[in-house]
């Protein structure tokens, strides 16, 4: 094989050296290294030889074929007066051309500082579904069906719930052992309170966590609402918590997330989870109440509902209330976003338009 290989290239170079024009050279360039060219013909017999010929006639195989490729190319460049650089017009000394490159979006911002803010005051970051059920949505939280404060959260109820089976191990297995048992009413969660009874249900107090995510409200969207949006929840439990802690908490929290320190107001408030329960406002971090489109001059913005946990919460999450004693808190993440950016409309995040985008 050694001998064929000789061959070819003695033939390659009586060949080459006849070559005047384009045409010849692209004929002689596919005899020798095309697809059916006599390199590949030895290439494709090495398979039949040992392993040492195997390596040996391989490797001389390779080196004759570089040697061509290098005697070609000084050929081209001879027959066509440039070399193939200037032929495909490649100016090599232009700088390359620039990727497009995404960054984060400036929600996922806000949610990882949030996050990154808390987990440094102790909380854990706990996850819980989207598609809820009734149960964890309100009646967990003190909000049964016939109760009036449902109308405070236009739900989507899923349509045929059956198929889809919610809730932890232990209560699936139950529910197929029962055929009695009514299916549960699956819903896109309105609120990521829903989370409560869900954590303390698995697990013991103490605990501070907290749980982001997507809700969503069957409502109209305008500038300040959407049908979809964000939460963030947390829950903090232990023998004695107060609302002078709570309020230590998120001071801390506003101060990081704008970078300075904001004032803020506590006002009572109705949740049927929480007693007492308030809402809590930021002095305006645009205008300092002298009137901008965010706060509309009032010099407040609403920012988080909140509370210390009701009894009957704890009751039904198996926690003695007398015991345990806990506060909750849950805001808006696009709202926030919207004050830190101050952005007048919540539906340009989720308009996907690179202008809006690209500022953050
Ligand atoms: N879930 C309430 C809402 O979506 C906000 C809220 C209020 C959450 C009080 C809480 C709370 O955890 O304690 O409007």
């Amino acid at each position: 094989m050694q001998k064929e290989l000789e061959k070819i290239k003695k033939n390659f170079k009586t060949k080459v050296e006849k070559i005047t024009n384009i045409q010849e050279f692209k004929t002689i360039e596919k005899d020798f290294l095309g697809k059916k060219g006599a390199l590949k013909q030895i290439l494709d017999l090495l398979k039949t030889l040992d392993k040492r010929e195997k390596k040996r006639i391989g490797k001389m195989t390779n080196q004759l074929k570089k040697d061509i490729k290098i005697d070609l190319r000084e050929v081209r460049k001879k027959i066509t007066g440039h070399n193939l650089m200037e032929e495909a017009n490649i100016d090599v000394t232009l700088p390359g051309k620039r990727l497009p490159q995404g960054h984060i979006h400036p929600l996922t911002q806000v949610l990882t500082n949030v996050e990154r803010v808390f987990e440094s005051m102790g909380f854990s970051v706990f996850l819980s579904p989207e598609v809820e059920n009734e149960f964890y949505n309100f009646d967990a939280l003190n909000v049964p069906a016939d109760h009036p404060a449902r109308d405070l959260w236009d739900t989507f109820w899923l349509k045929d719930n059956q198929k889809i089976e919610m809730g932890d191990e232990k209560t699936k297995n139950k529910k197929n052992n029962n055929q009695n048992i009514k299916p549960e009413k699956l819903l896109l969660r309105t609120h990521t309170t829903a989370m409560q009874l869900r954590y303390m249900k698995n697990h013991n107090a103490p605990f501070r966590i907290i749980t982001p995510g997507k809700c969503y409200r069957y409502e109209a969207s305008d500038s300040t609402h959407d049908i979809q949006f964000y939460q963030v929840d947390g829950l903090v439990v232990n023998k004695e918590v107060s609302i002078a802690n709570f309020k230590a908490i998120i001071e801390e929290l506003f101060k990081r997330i704008f970078s300075t320190s904001i004032k803020i107001r506590i006002r009572p408030g109705y949740f049927p989870f929480v007693e007492p329960g308030f809402e809590i406002d930021i002095a305006c971090y645009q205008c300092q109440g002298e009137n901008c489109p965010i706060c509309k001059g009032t010099g407040w913005l609403e920012v988080m509902g909140a509370g210390m946990v009701h009894p009957e919460v704890f009751k039904n999450a198996g926690y003695n209330p007398l015991y345990w004693q806990g506060f909750a808190f849950g805001m808006g993440l696009d709202r926030l976003a919207m004050i830190k950016y101050g952005i007048a409309d919540v539906r340009l995040f989720y308009q996907n338009d690179l202008r809006f985008l690209k500022q953050f």
